[in-house]
């Protein structure tokens, strides 16, 4: 495998991790990040990276075809896909910049891969396109589509695109659906990030509904891993799920936090829930383990202590976040405002 790699994205939660994975597992890669910088993509992510020679960030968005087509065309051997938007509340409020990044993104990045031949291109996708689980059972490759946000119905979306190019021109895709991701560097708007953070400002945790909504959890790393094994292993046009295996309700997760942080119950707080909020997902990784020969390494409690223990040490990172003075590493580079 050809070593130039454009990761999407790269600025974000996933993005900034995989970047950090690759700069120490395959230093001689050259790869370039495209990211345009909304809301939650922070330059702080990848602050120890730049300077770094094999590393270029590109600040732009991958909905540019002359752009896209410009740094594709440049020696592109391989694309990682991982911009989105990807809050499902936000998605709720509106999801017009869902529809234009996460399905019209993904068109553009494939037209240009295509074009420009390149080896590889791994779509980062989501277990959400799969909807809800009942009490029993996981998610497999084989489970129908059926997203029920418009979140989840945008990364579906792209889903079915990629899946037709790949039917139709043959072109060599491929799709992996992970689970819930926790670690650092996540916005502090997702569940974990956002309730260890208000716990350590003494602030409640609003917890959706009765609770008892169930999601799979692996860490950030273990899903970074699990990337690099697709497309360094994975077979064109195939989707591979990515899960470890911890299921957990959403009261679980505040509990273990709560401990954690050394705060007691009256800290939590009901609040009125998400609506289509979906109750349960669960991940059979069985095909990514056995295919790409991965495993996720990293046990949920300690994994759970060590992310505990990053925001805690590294409170300005969220604070200039929950501030929106993060926004200056975008001055400090570009010389304006956002
Ligand atoms: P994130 O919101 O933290 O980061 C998204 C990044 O994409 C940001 O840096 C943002 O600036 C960038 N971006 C957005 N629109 C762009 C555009 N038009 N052009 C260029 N860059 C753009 O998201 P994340 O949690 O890191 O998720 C990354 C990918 O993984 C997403 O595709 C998401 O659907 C998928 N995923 C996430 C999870 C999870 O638990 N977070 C689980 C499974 C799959
Ligand atoms: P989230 O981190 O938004 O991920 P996703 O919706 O993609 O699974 O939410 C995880 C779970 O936590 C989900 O069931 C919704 C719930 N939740 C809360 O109860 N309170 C909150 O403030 C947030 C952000 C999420």
């Amino acid at each position: 495998m050809s070593n130039n790699i454009l990761i999407t994205g790269g600025a974000g939660f996933i993005g900034s991790n995989f970047v950090h994975l690759l700069l120490s597992e395959r230093p001689n890669w050259r790869l370039v990040c495209l990211d345009n910088l909304t809301y939650a993509g922070n330059l702080a992510n990848l602050a120890d990276c730049q300077g770094q020679k094999q590393f270029q960030f590109v600040m732009g968005d991958i909905c540019d075809a002359d752009l896209v087509d410009k740094l594709i065309g440049d020696n592109v051997d391989a694309v990682v896909n991982f911009a989105a938007e990807s809050h499902v509340d936000r998605s709720i409020l509106g999801c017009q910049e869902f529809i234009r990044t996460n399905i019209e993104g993904t068109q553009v990045l494939m037209d240009a891969a295509r074009k420009h031949e390149v080896e590889k291109f791994v779509q980062v996708s989501t277990d959400e396109v799969y909807g809800s689980l009942g009490e029993e059972g996981a998610f497999t490759e084989q489970t129908p589509l059926a997203p029920n946000s418009p979140y989840s119905a945008s990364k579906a979306a792209a889903d079915m695109l990629v899946r037709a190019y790949y039917k139709t021109y043959g072109f060599a895709a491929i799709t992996t659906r992970c689970s819930n991701n926790y670690g650092p560097y996540q916005f502090p708007e997702k569940l974990i990030p956002l309730f260890v953070t208000n716990l350590l400002a003494d602030k409640k945790v609003p917890v959706y509904g009765d609770g008892l909504n169930v999601r799979d959890w692996i860490h950030v790393e273990d899903h970074c891993r699990a990337i690099l094994a697709a497309l360094e292993k994975g077979r064109a046009g195939e989707v591979y799920n990515i899960g470890s295996d911890n299921e957990k309700t959403n009261l679980e997760i505040t509990h273990l936090l709560l401990k954690l942080l050394g705060k007691d119950e009256s800290m939590l707080e009901y609040v009125e829930d998400r609506m289509g909020h979906d109750r349960r997902y669960a991940i059979d990784a069985a095909k990514a383990k056995n295919e790409l020969e991965w495993q996720p390494q990293i046990d949920f409690a300690k994994g759970m202590a060590q992310t505990v223990q990053w925001y805690i040490d590294h409170q300005p990172w969220w604070q200039e976040i929950k501030t929106g003075e993060y926004l200056k590493y975008y001055k400090q580079q570009y010389g304006k405002t956002l």
